[in-house]
């Protein structure tokens, strides 16, 4: 079998004796949609801190395209091709989208886009392919009307999807997001949904993505693993981690029973 682009193995991570992840594993094939999901306070987002070198984890390991990431810094494995989102994150409000966008590539390379636009034509080559793709995302995201809006502007929704933009933005091969979609207006929701697999689909990209609607986890996702309690639940499809019984009485509880 093939390698996949992120493995974690058994790792754990405890804070003063409190165990937030226990021999978790899960891992992420190229060019898939991975959702994680569970309860608050589960350590979905302590694990993306530790994959992606934020925090360090207690035992265990993280590779990435088979090479262990455990105790590099952030922007080493940034460099590799993995990027995270914050649960929090938000774009530079005095900026426009799409300078924003063209930012949030240049956090890659080094160099700000928008002054390297404006000096040698070499570079103003490679700004001007820059450019076409922060348009051609901000396309797909239904953007292009308030590309030249100050990014403090845009609605509570439209500001979630510029975050996700500007994580696409970046040259890395994995992107996780940290609730892309959280207090997005339901309604948007689906639609926030076909925009990750458009977004997928075009730039070949592998997402991991932490959300609590589990409407979007089943329409975006490929693969689900599930935690709970800082350990490993289930995974499965969609469809199969929503019909595990442990999943049921775990992550959707009373609601669901109510349902059944
Ligand atoms: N820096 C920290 N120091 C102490 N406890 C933490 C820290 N970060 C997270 N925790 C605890 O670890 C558990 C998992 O948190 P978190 O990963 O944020 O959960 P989730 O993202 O699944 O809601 C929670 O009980 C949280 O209080
Ligand atoms: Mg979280």
């Amino acid at each position: 079998m093939a390698t996949p682009l992120l493995a974690v193995e058994r790792l754990s991570k405890s804070f003063s004796g409190f165990h937030a992840l226990q021999d978790v594993s899960l891992e992420v094939g190229e060019g898939s949609i991975v959702g994680l999901v569970g309860p608050n306070g589960c350590g979905k987002s302590t694990l993306f801190n530790c994959v992606s070198g934020f925090l360090p984890f207690d035992a265990g390991q993280v590779r990435f395209r088979g090479t262990p990431v455990g105790g590099m810094a952030p922007h080493r494995i940034a460099r590799l091709g993995l990027v995270r989102t914050f649960q929090n994150g938000h774009a530079t409000k005095r900026m426009t989208v799409l300078e924003n966008m063209l930012m949030a590539a240049g956090g890659q390379t080094g160099e700000l886009p928008l002054q390297a636009l404006l000096r040698r034509p070499a570079i103003r080559m490679q700004q001007t392919a820059l450019l076409g793709r922060a348009r051609e995302i901000l396309e797909t995201l239904k953007l292009t009307r308030v590309a030249n809006e100050y990014a403090g502007n845009l609605s509570g929704g439209q500001q979630k999807l510029l975050a996700l933009g500007r994580a696409v933005m970046c040259d890395a091969d994995l992107i996780m997001l940290d609730e892309p979609a959280a207090g997005v207006n339901p309604t948007l929701v689906r639609e926030f949904v076909s925009m990750v697999r458009d977004l997928r689909d075009r730039s070949g990209k592998t997402f991991l993505i932490i959300e609590h609607d589990m409407k979007f986890i089943s329409g975006a996702c490929d693969h689900v693993f599930v935690l709970s309690a800082g350990r490993n639940l289930s995974s499965g499809t969609p469809a199969q981690v929503q019909r595990d019984p442990r999943v049921l009485e775990v992550y959707l509880g009373k609601r669901h029973a109510a349902v059944a």
